[in-house]
């Protein structure tokens, strides 16, 4: 009989559309399955039907020019089409050296940057990590399913590592916490850079190692990579990153790009300004590819191999194309910062929706660990 019941639970569970629930799952089959038809229900209609798209950013640094290429204009695009939930992992930053006093004024220009770049406040949800404690709590349940060796095998772990006197265990969790951000919105998709894919790999390894240990609940979230998946910095062989020291910085004008594009490396057979150059090669022409026509990048492209114009003009051209898409998002974050209050309101409204949506799960995963959760 009791077989006859698991089984019969487990077909309704399909045809509902729960997809498998394990055997140890269907116990109580009707109590079982309407709860999790219901929470299913429940995030849809909180989605309108729609994916659900997740990302984040640290605010560890001024955004810069791979943040924008990278992600944020995914992350604006996206909104037209899928629920999409954005966050300032301020949690995240905490691991590496920083300065307490500086970090609320860090969150709020980061804040700026990415409403300024065209992200609506009305079309997606926009929050920082610690105004729900959630982020930090299935972190720590996550941490049980998640294998040591896997952590100190990340690369970014390695990197990070490798530059400071003392390793603390947060840089070591750090990839938990992305996925506790992620797995807390069920979210299927999320727009980042190409420097996050092992990141994302974990993840969906620890969703699965969860739902097979506690029963099917988390969705195995897939990477967006857009088109400026790996923006290398002006070195022109490093990925563009604060910590490189390599940054073109995405709140500048004209004069602040020109001061460093002019110092980026270019062809490096390229001696001579009458030296014919190779676009192919050259880092400062692949990022004309993000601001200038292709008619324009088709004659530098051809100026170029034949010394036509010096990597000074090159530098020149880019500068000018760049503050031309750049001018709109500076006018916006100016006026941002006039009114601070209004992005502490996006914000305070963005965490409230958020943890509507992350206190459903996490009763959900405290249930299904066999965990009470306890109202403060
Ligand atoms: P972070 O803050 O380093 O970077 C934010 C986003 O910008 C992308 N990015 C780049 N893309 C292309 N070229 C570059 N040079 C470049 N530099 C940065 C990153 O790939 C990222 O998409 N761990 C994450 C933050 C995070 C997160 C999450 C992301 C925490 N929880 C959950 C997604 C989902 C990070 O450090 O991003």
């Amino acid at each position: 009989m009791r077989e006859v019941l698991q089984s019969t639970a487990g077909s309704l569970a399909r045809v509902i559309g729960l997809g498998y629930v394990p055997a140890s799952h269907r116990t109580v089959p009707g109590i079982r399955i309407f709860r999790a038809f219901l929470t299913r229900f429940r995030q849809s209609e909180m989605t309108q039907g729609k994916s659900r798209v997740f990302s984040g950013i640290q605010p560890s640094g001024d955004l810069h020019i791979g943040n924008y290429l990278g992600a944020i204009k995914n992350w604006v695009a996206l909104t037209e089409t899928y629920d999409c939930i954005y966050c300032i992992v301020d949690l995240h930053a905490v691991t590496i050296p920083y300065q307490p006093d500086e970090l609320q004024a860090r969150i709020q220009e980061l804040a700026i940057g990415v409403l300024a770049s065209g992200l609506d406040p009305e079309r997606c949800t926009l929050f920082v990590q610690s105004a729900v404690p959630e982020h930090a709590e299935l972190q720590w349940l996550l941490n049980t399913v998640t294998p040591l060796g896997e952590l100190s095998r990340m690369t970014q772990f390695k990197d990070k590592s490798g530059r400071v006197d003392t390793i603390n265990a947060g840089l070591l969790n750090y990839p938990v916490l992305q996925a506790a951000d992620i797995l807390l919105y069920l979210a299927d998709r999320v727009p980042v850079g190409e420097d996050q894919a092992q990141h994302l790999e974990l993840t969906r390894e620890i969703a699965r190692r969860w739902n097979g240990r506690f029963g099917e609940y988390f969705p195995e979230p897939q990477a967006l990579i857009g088109g400026g998946k790996r923006i290398l910095g002006l070195d022109g062989a490093s990925k563009m990153s604060k910590s490189q020291n390599n940054v073109i910085p995405l709140l500048a004008d004209e004069q602040e790009l020109w001061s460093v594009i002019r110092t980026a490396v270019t062809d490096p057979a390229r001696v001579r300004r009458d030296d014919p150059g190779n676009p192919d090669v050259c880092n400062v022409f692949s990022l004309h590819g993000f601001f200038t026509s292709e008619e324009e990048r088709a004659e530098i492209d051809g100026l170029c191999r034949t010394a036509g114009i010096g990597c000074v003009d090159c530098k020149k051209r880019l500068t000018a194309n760049m503050a031309a898409e750049l001018a709109p998002i500076q006018a916006r974050a100016a006026e941002l910062r006039a009114h601070p209050d209004r992005v502490g309101e996006i914000l305070r409204e963005g965490a409230r929706r958020a943890r509507a949506i992350a206190s459903v799960t996490l009763g959900n995963v405290y249930e299904r660990m066999g965990l009470e959760r306890h109202e403060s």
